[in-house]
């Protein structure tokens, strides 16, 4: 087999392309970036130590893609990931559409040729911004959760948010981005009978991510607090009751292996997240960091930013349903590991972010 991967210095694209090594070592596998990630230098020397080629390149580029070999899948992982990106006055709108939308146009169009199947790594931000910010929610050991007897919209229960959820705008230019990319990459499946997967993901979450504010809460809050840099609660009130489910790469490297054991049968949207089990709020983590670092104290900012949520957790069940698949990695887990990797490496918080 012979995968190709966008975004392959990135830290989905990198873990995905050294865990499917290790899984198949038989399979050739080779990715192309542009680096324009701060941070994803480290990883094309690792890649190439297992094996992995890396062309540079740019997904923007249609010409970039016509010196490429042949693959049987691809595994779209390049992107501008931030939910921010578009307004915070470092990436413009044009920019973020350009990569995110315009790469996706020429990714599917490398597939097309090749006919190969397509993993697209998509996005709970798909989801409606204002029905999820309608969600009944309470307030249970410094997090918000579902009321327990709140009559809920369609495509939401107690397990979280599921395919059916509404998708309605606004639901960031990032989300947008996104949500076409994905309406795109389903018309080719069906135009051109090819097998793709479109992967909304909850946050991911491991010890080499490169993590900001806005992108890679998890562990850009354990490194940042350990450092003892200030932090923010930052909207609903300040008090950091704000909650996201995470999900470790390795799960996620399990799911796609599966789904690419069986493309014709995984094909369509596949939400995949950590669920109920692996949702914590900001200051549920922030406790955590106490326990494992000592005190640090948070300032608050009760002032809401663009685009901000105050829960999404994922419900993963056709995967459960129709691979057997479930995360096993639970969040405390995750969040050890994160704290082991800034202990072996107390500069990555500062590489992961623009000079
Ligand atoms: N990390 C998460 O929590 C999360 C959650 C949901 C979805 N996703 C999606 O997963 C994918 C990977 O995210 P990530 O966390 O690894 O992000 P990342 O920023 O770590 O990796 C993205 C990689 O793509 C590269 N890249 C960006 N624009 C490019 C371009 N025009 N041409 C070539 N390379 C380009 C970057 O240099 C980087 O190495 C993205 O599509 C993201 O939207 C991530």
């Amino acid at each position: 087999m012979r995968i190709f991967i966008t975004g392959i210095c990135g830290f989905v694209g990198s873990a995905l392309a050294l865990r499917l090594r290790e899984r198949w070592t038989d399979a050739e596998i080779f990715g192309l970036d542009n680096l324009s990630r701060h941070g994803s230098e480290v990883n094309p020397p690792r890649l190439r130590a297992a094996g992995i080629r890396v062309h540079h390149g740019d997904v923007r580029q249609a010409s970039d893609f016509e010196t490429l070999p042949e693959c049987d899948f691809v595994i779209d992982a390049a992107a501008n990931p931030s939910v921010l990106a578009g307004v915070d006055g470092r990436t413009s709108s044009r920019q973020l559409v350009e990569h995110n939308l315009l790469g996706t146009v020429n990714v599917l169009e490398y597939a097309r040729t090749c006919g190969a199947g397509v993993v697209l790594l998509s996005t709970s931000r798909v989801y409606s911004i204002a029905a999820l910010a309608g969600l009944p929610l309470c307030v249970e050991d410094e997090a918000l959760t579902l009321e327990p007897a709140g009559p809920l919209p369609p495509g939401c229960s107690q397990r979280g948010i599921a395919e059916e959820f509404s998708t309605a705008a606004p639901v960031s230019l990032y989300g947008a981005t996104k949500l076409a990319s994905e309406t795109l990459a389903l018309e080719y499946a069906e135009a051109f009978d090819l097998p793709i997967v479109v992967n909304r993901c909850s946050v991911l979450a491991g010890p080499e991510q490169f993590g900001v504010a806005e992108q890679g809460i998890f562990s850009f809050w354990v490194r940042a607090y350990a450092l003892k840099r200030p932090l923010r609660y930052i909207g609903f009130g300040g008090l950091g009751h704000q909650v996201r489910d995470a999900l470790a790469v390795d799960d996620l490297a399990e799911l796609v292996a599966l789904q690419m054991q069986e493309p014709h049968r995984a094909g369509g949207i596949w939400n995949v997240g950590g669920g109920p089990a692996n949702a914590m709020s900001l200051a549920q983590l922030s406790r955590w960091c106490a326990d494992e670092f000592g005190p640090h104290a948070i300032d608050s900012e009760p002032t809401p930013r663009p685009f901000d949520v105050p829960w999404v957790v994922l419900d993963s069940g056709r995967a459960l349903a129709e691979l057997g698949w479930r995360p096993r990695v639970p969040i405390r887990d995750i969040l050890g590991e994160i704290a082991a990797h800034h202990r072996q490496h107390p500069d990555w918080l500062d590489r992961s972010r623009p000079a």
